[in-house]
């Protein structure tokens, strides 16, 4: 979608927006797979309810993106612009226990600068790629943690009331890779309380972690992590291994061959190939054990 509105570009410009034409969301998402439309980054955070009363208002449809690390964007011209937070320069701020983080901050750097601030906790965190606000939206978790535990505060724009609010941790529930937060709410800030932990207890755990990560995922393809959330009691890329679905293709999606829960984008994959890959998957799984396996990965087709 091609924004043209000389005085919608105006307000938008006026409000601190900044307007990139004709972006391929393949180059912003780490499957390396989407479309083509306007994306607007927006400089200044409070901007957003005004900005979206604007977009609503010549009936421009959006979406938010966040690092683009779970993200399965359909393919051709895109029916809606994207919305994206552009980063600050100082993005987290330590007092105590309690990090404040914006939703834009690289997550392994925040990971990472709290760790040299003796603050731990979210050392399985580290090597998962991705914003602080699209872990949270997504409640990421590996190693027995998960970043919802840790949070006292979210700010985040509401798209059901149009406007930022404040929740505390006790107004959001957390659970396996879903949280309470509506698909179209925009995460802004939030506010984590870690433990204190010595820096190289700290560096330890991250060492650990990156290594499990290393021998086990394909790190140094285009994937978007797992595809598949685990189902109660089992696990999606076991149950993909055994039925001897490593490289298995369609078109240029292909199943990794080093973690079957995994999908990577092999060559030039689109995003019909990667569907069709992750239908053929959910089936052959559910023919062979029952299991209607959910998607992990978020998908924007419409
Ligand atoms: N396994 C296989 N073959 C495979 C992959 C895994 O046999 O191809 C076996 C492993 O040997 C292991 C079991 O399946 O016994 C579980 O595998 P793994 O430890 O890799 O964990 P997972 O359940 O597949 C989950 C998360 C990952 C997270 C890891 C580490 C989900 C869907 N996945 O993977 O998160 O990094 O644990 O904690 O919950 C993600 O969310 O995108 C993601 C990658």
């Amino acid at each position: 979608m091609k924004l043209e509105d000389a005085k919608l570009l105006a307000a938008l410009a006026g409000l601190d927006v900044e307007l990139r034409s004709g972006v391929s969301l393949a180059s912003l998402t780490s499957l390396g797979i989407g479309g083509t439309t306007d994306l607007l980054r927006l400089r200044r955070h409070e901007t957003i309810p005004e900005v979206v009363r604007l977009l609503d208002e010549q009936g421009i449809a959006h979406r938010f993106l966040g690092g683009g690390s779970n993200l399965l964007v359909r393919d051709g011209e895109l029916p809606w612009v994207v919305l994206q937070l552009a980063r600050a320069e100082q993005e987290v701020r330590i007092e105590g226990n309690i990090v404040e983080v914006d939703a834009a901050a690289d997550l392994g750097r925040t990971v990472t600068y709290c760790a040299k601030n003796n603050l731990g906790g979210m050392e399985g965190l580290i090597g998962v790629p991705g914003t602080v606000g699209g872990a949270l939206r997504m409640n990421a978790g590996a190693y027995g943690m998960q970043i919802g535990s840790y949070v006292r505060e979210v700010t985040v724009y509401r798209a059901a009331s149009r406007r930022i609010e404040t929740l505390r941790g006790e107004q959001i529930s957390f659970e396996y890779r879903h949280t309470s937060f509506a698909p179209d709410d925009m995460m802004l800030a939030v506010k984590l309380e870690l433990p204190s932990k010595p820096f190289r207890e700290i560096l330890d755990g991250i060492r650990i972690c990156n290594e499990k990560r290393r021998s086990s995922q394909p790190l140094n393809q285009k994937s978007a992590g797992c595809i598949f959330k685990n189902p109660p009691g089992a696990s999606a890329g076991r149950m993909i291994d055994e039925l001897g679905l490593k490289g298995h293709a369609v078109g240029g999606a292909r199943v990794s061959e080093r973690h079957a829960n995994f999908f990577v984008n092999a060559g030039n994959a689109t995003s019909a190939d990667m569907l069709a890959l992750i239908a053929d998957v959910r089936e052959r799984v559910r023919a062979a054990y029952g299991f209607e396996l959910e998607n992990e990965v978020v998908i924007w087709n419409e």
